[in-house]
Parts: C-alpha cells; structure tokens; sequence
C-alpha cells in the first residue's frame, strides 16, 4: 500500500483542470500515494445546501493532507437562486468551504512563496539609474496568519445593544456615540498570543531552515496599537529563540512602498491575516502573479495545499483549457516539503524553473495574452502542454494524448 494518502478536493471551474496536472508531476517524480477524491465547492451547495459536505471534512480529519484546486463563490442572494429548488426557503446559509475549512481544523498558518523563476517575463524589473534594467532576484515568503485578525468574521451592521454598550465603555466611541445602529458597521480584529506565537515561530523556523539572515514582521504597531502592537511584542519574544536571525519590523503602508523599490531585500514576512493577504497578493505579482502563487494551510494535525487563484470561471469551459497550471503544481511541491519529500520537490520546481527559463512553452499568462479561446492561436501553451513541457524536464515520456493528437 502506497504510504501516503491524500485528499484531491479539484472544486469548481479550473480547480479541475490544474489539479490532474498536478498529480501527473507528482506520478512523475516517484510519490507513491493512495488519492481520494473528496466534493467540495458549488456543485455541493448547489445539491446539498453544504459547500464543504461532512463525508469531506470526515476524510481530511482521517488522512490529514489534502490538495485543493479552487472553489467558486457568489454572493447570497445568487446563492439562494442557484439552490436547487427543493432546498430554497429551507434556511441554508452560503459559507465559504475554504474559511469554515481552515477553521474547522484550525490551519492557521499560511504560507505563501513568491520566489521568482528566471527567465519570467512577469518578473519584476527595475529601471537602473545609469540605464538599462535590473532583474533581482525576488525569493520571499509570507507567513499569514489565517484564523484571526479582520477575517475572524466577528462583525456587525446596526450592533446590538450590548455590543454597543460594550464599545461605548471605550472612550473614542464618543465621537460615534450618535451613530444610528443601521449606519454602523463594525469589524473586530482580534489576535490571540497562541496565534501570533504559532505563526512567527513557523516563519523563524523556514528562515532557520532557508538560512536567511532576518524574518520582517509587518504590522501598524504605531496607530494598531492592540492587535499589531501584540504581534510584534511576541515577535520579538520569539526572536530570543532564534539567536542568529533578525527581526525586523516594517509598517504595512510602508512595505508596500519598499516592495516595489527593492523587493529582493525581503526573504520571510509574517503578518496577521488582512495585512499578509495583502502582502502575499502584492509580493506574487512581482513573481508572474496567479498562475505561480501557491500556497498552504498548515494547521497542527492537517494541512492543505492551494493555488491562491479562484476557479476563473471565465476560462472554465474552454477546450483545450489554457490556464496556467504551475501555480498548482508548486503547491503540489509544497505539500511534498511538508511531508518530508522535499528531494521531490525540488526536482519538480527545477523542472518548472527549466521550463521558464528555456522559454519555449508559455501559458497565455507568460506572454500577457488576454485569455479565452484565441489564446492557443496566439501561440500559448495549453494548461496540458505546459505540464508537459515539465513532465519531460523531469526526463519523463508521459507526453498527453492532447498533444499527441495536437
Ligand atoms: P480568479 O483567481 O478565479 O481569476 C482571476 C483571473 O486571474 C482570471 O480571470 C484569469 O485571468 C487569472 N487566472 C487565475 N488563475 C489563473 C491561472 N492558473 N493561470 C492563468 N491565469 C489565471 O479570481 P476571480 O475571477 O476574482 O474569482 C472567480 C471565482 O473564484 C469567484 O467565485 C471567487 O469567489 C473564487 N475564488 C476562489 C478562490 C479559492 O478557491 N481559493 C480564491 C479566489 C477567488
Ligand atoms: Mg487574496
């Protein structure tokens, strides 16, 4: 029996065309695995009422590693009318499977490599002050805290009265104490220690391991004074641990301005959770965007591994499909890391690496074509081309019957 097990979750739109792809790298390299496939997304709410259904959840908490593509979600007045009709006026309520996921197992680390392959057309360059451009190397990863802070959905419009009570007790609430209930929004952005010490710790111990020289914490200690301010002070905490590495601390505003000055000086960044998506968004951008940002869930017993792109439902009909699956295939390589097959890994990102640098196969993504079903035409890969272009990087033979045909 293979020893691994993991939990296929391909979700909706081009979450099924990446995913496969992704498991023919894996076959490819050797990784002798059990897959289960497990529903999620749409289709489940659509028939069940239920985006992430109980037989899924059950799977992850038994096999504890899974592999999502992406989901499509709506807001809930087209929720309601997409339920089919025996389910409508029954009470279901849309949540998003990704969110009551990563609380349902608590995966409170997310980590986020933007680590730029050379030869990227999308990669970020620079103008040079005596002329010419400079291409630095960009290799940063963001440690996200992914349960708490802005996302922990504790929010209200038109407060009840004892929460109301409650912020009264403060005394900047005055200048808002005349506010009409329907008129006031409130987000609660709260942070646990526990929390803030799980996701610094994770982002020193890959620094450790990376041998970088510092992990940046970016946060608004300065005006957040709370909840920012307790994430730097467990910061610097867990820091003492960590006698070789420094912490260096940048405000959000202030990073972002840097990111586009001198990217390169950023190898680890840990955030709460609105500020690292931010973060992780911006950081991808400068390393070829969705079609390579890949991600992971890590919670103590499961983790789970994504792309950071939706389901593009614009591009998921199109035949051949054209999407850039690389970004899925990372994240396939870093749930690789995480079992201990880092080997692997890094022979399927050497694959990909070789691949972008030759130049010779390009998703439309690589070569800013607009999408849709001219793409190919144009001169893209398709999404199954690209994978094998890897696939014999790898020194593989497992050329599709797409391109067989092609
Ligand atoms: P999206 O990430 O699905 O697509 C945005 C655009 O990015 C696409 O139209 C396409 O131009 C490009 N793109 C995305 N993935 C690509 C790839 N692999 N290769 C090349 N280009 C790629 O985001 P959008 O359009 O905002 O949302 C579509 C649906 O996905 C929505 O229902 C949204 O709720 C959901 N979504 C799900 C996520 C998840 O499953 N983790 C994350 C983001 C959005
Ligand atoms: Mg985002």
């Amino acid at each position: 029996m293979a020893k691994h097990t993991v939990i296929t979750m391909p979700g909706d739109g081009i979450g099924n065309q990446v995913l496969p792809e992704a498991l023919r790298v894996l076959n490819a390299v050797g990784f002798e695995a059990t897959y289960i496939h497990a529903d999620i997304g749409w289709e489940c709410w659509r028939n069940e009422g239920n985006a992430l259904p109980q037989r899924t959840i059950e799977l992850l908490a038994k096999y504890k590693l899974g592999l999502f593509g992406a989901i499509t979600s709506k807001p809930n007045k087209a929720a309601q009318e997409e339920l089919k009709p025996e389910l409508r006026g029954k009470g279901y309520v849309y949540y998003s499977p990704i969110v009551t996921m990563r609380q349902k197992f608590n995966l409170d680390i997310c980590m986020r490599p933007c680590i730029g392959f050379a030869g990227n057309p999308l990669n970020y360059i620079r103008k040079k002050t005596g002329g010419g451009f400079d291409e630095p190397q960009i290799d940063t990863t963001v440690f996200r805290q992914n349960t708490e802070g802005m996302y922990a959905g504790i929010e209200w419009t038109n407060p009840p009265d004892n929460v109301r009570a409650a912020l009264a007790s403060h005394p900047k609430f005055k200048a808002f104490a005349e506010v009409p209930g329907p008129d006031l929004a409130v987000s609660v952005r709260l942070i646990t220690r526990s929390a803030a010490r799980r996701i610094v710790t994770a982002a020193f111990e890959y620094a450790k391991k990376r041998g970088f020289k510092g992990v940046t914490i970016c946060e608004k200690p300065n005006v957040v004074r709370e909840t920012s301010g307790m994430m730097e002070e467990t910061a610097k905490e867990v820091a003492k641990n960590y006698p070789g590495i420094a912490l260096w601390s940048t405000n959000i505003d202030a990073q972002l301005m840097w990111l586009n000055k001198n990217p390169e000086d950023y190898n680890v960044i840990v955030a709460s959770n609105l500020f690292g998506d931010i973060l992780s968004d911006a950081f991808a951008g400068l390393v070829g965007g969705l079609g390579f940002a890949a991600s992971g869930n890590l919670g103590e017993e499961v983790a789970v591994f994504e792309p950071t792109h939706g389901s593009a439902p614009k591009y998921a009909d199109l035949n051949p499909p054209i999407v850039n699956p690389i970004a899925m295939i990372l994240s396939a390589a870093m749930m690789l890391d995480h079992i201990g097959e880092g080997m692997k890994a890094n022979r399927i990102r050497k694959a990909i690496a070789a691949v972008v640098q030759e130049g010779k196969v390009r998703s439309y993504d690589m070569i800013r074509l607009s999408g849709g079903p001219k793409a190919i035409s144009q001169g893209a890969a398709s999404t199954v081309q690209m994978t094998d272009a890897i696939l014999e990087k790898l020194g593989t033979q497992q050329v599709s019957k797409a391109v067989a045909e092609a």
